[in-house]
């Protein structure tokens, strides 16, 4: 199911960080799947660990990335990253103990990451291209 469509919207021009963030739009559309077939609460849960794992990757890829070319804003950047991996810790946590979990958590997943990406990675981008580091 697709929760999560690229579009250019969410381009930052940045070859590496725009690779990451279409992949982490099809590990969360795999994760709705998961949900619309009603598979395995173990299957969801493999889908969730693929994304948080990716997640975890792609933040730190940006955070490093906006240290060092000296981002002013890094650490409200790093904090809404903490929201999407607590979102994403709880989400686990309900899974794993057996609460009932429909899809629309995906869905919020999806919304925040494309919330995020249009609101507060295009931030960096005009910086860059602002002060001329891009
Ligand atoms: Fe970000």
């Amino acid at each position: 199911m697709t929760v999560a469509i690229w579009n250019a919207r969410y381009e930052t021009g940045i070859e590496l960080i725009d690779a990451q963030h279409k992949s982490l739009f099809e590990a969360i559309n795999r994760l709705a799947e998961a949900f619309r077939l009603g598979q395995s609460r173990e299957q969801a849960r493999e889908c969730l660990a693929f994304l948080m794992k990716y997640v975890a990757e792609h933040f730190q890829t940006e955070e490093r990335f906006l240290h060092d070319v000296g981002y002013p804003e890094l650490s409200a950047h790093r904090a809404e990253h903490d929201q999407l991996t607590g979102l994403t810790q709880d989400l686990a946590i309900r899974l794993a103990s057996g609460e009932p979990v429909t899809m629309d958590v995906t869905i919020f997943i999806s919304d925040w990451l494309q919330r995020h990406i249009r609101e507060v990675d295009l931030k960096y981008v005009a910086f860059l291209r602002d002060t001329g580091r891009n």
